[in-house]
């Protein structure tokens, strides 16, 4: 088969709180000339993908995501075989089996059934349970993108033809990477912006409050660093709080908000930089 070289990259798994749909706001907000790109809570990596910088440093705590990365990086072949292999035998049976009983026995099946799982599963949601096993059900989608062939070599030729460090770490970690006239982009797990009783909780990814102030304090230290830093976030008084000394821009946006997918509000959401 040819492979089209021409397409450009784009996130390779259904992320929870991807940014394409907001790549055009948070692109206004962009400097025009960075040395570094630095993606902390890479995610799906939409704003990557859309920017597509020579030299780049990302990051992110799941593991899985970071090895299908690599994977991609390293062997996209070999992953697309799989990955065909996994789609001629897609069913219900094949999905718990692939869920509950399979194990991998390198990075390169891990990234396969890291990828056909977040294809097929509901909502393309990546959730663990205490004991780390993924335990979200099969999703019903008709006929699922199991194989993006294209994308894959796409992510593949991006990944591998420019200065691209892929790293497992914490955000603050990374952040110590960044030097003057780098850009930096967090995008980290969202507060709950729908109320102070939660503000001790955590969310699924384990970012609670002091997460977020560590964040900040981050934010902070790079800003007066001579870093360009720009972060996404809820649009939630305690965020508003945190960030007082910086631009706050509010960004109106929609989403999903209930299981079934079908009722959509409009949600406020905010972007922060420097002071303008
Ligand atoms: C909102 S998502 C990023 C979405 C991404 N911008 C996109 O377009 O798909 C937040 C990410 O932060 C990661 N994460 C959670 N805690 C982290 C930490 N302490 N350091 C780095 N990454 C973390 C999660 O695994 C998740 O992928």
């Amino acid at each position: 088969m040819i492979d089209k070289t021409d397409i450009l990259p784009k996130p390779f798994v259904k992320w929870a709180g991807g940014k394409r749909k907001l790549i055009g706001i948070i692109t206004q907000y962009l400097p025009k000339h960075w040395n570094t790109y630095i993606e902390p809570f890479v995610g799906g990596g939409a704003l990557l993908f859309h920017l597509q910088p020579k030299t780049a440093i990302i990051s992110d705590t799941n593991s899985e995501l970071i090895n299908a990365y690599r994977v991609i990086k390293e062997n996209p072949y070999k992953l697309i075989e799989l990955l065909e292999h996994m789609k001629s035998h897609h069913s219900k049976e094949y999905y718990y089996y692939i869920r509950d009983k399979f194990l991998p026995k390198d990075n390169i099946e891990k990234a396969a059934r890291f990828i056909y799982l977040n294809r097929t599963c509901f909502n393309g949601l990546w959730r663990v349970n205490k004991q780390g096993k993924f335990n979200v059900p099969m999703g019903r989608y008709k006929n699922p993108k199991i194989v993006d062939r294209d994308n894959i070599l796409a992510v593949h030729n991006y990944l591998s033809n420019n200065d691209i460090t892929i790293l497992n770490e914490d955000f603050e970690k990374v952040s110590l990477l960044a030097k003057p006239g780098d850009l930096v982009y967090f995008d980290p797990p969202y507060l709950p912006s729908d109320g102070s009783s939660k503000f001790t909780s955590y969310t699924s990814d384990n970012f609670g409050i002091e997460d977020h102030i560590r964040l900040r304090d981050t934010f902070q230290k790079l800003s007066s660093q001579g870093v360009f830093v720009i972060l996404s976030n809820s649009d939630s008084p305690i965020i508003r709080e945190l960030y007082r000394d910086f631009t706050i821009v509010e960004i109106e946006t929609s989403r999903f908000i209930n299981s079934r997918g079908n009722a959509r509000r409009g949600w406020k959401e905010l972007l922060i930089i420097e002071k303008l």
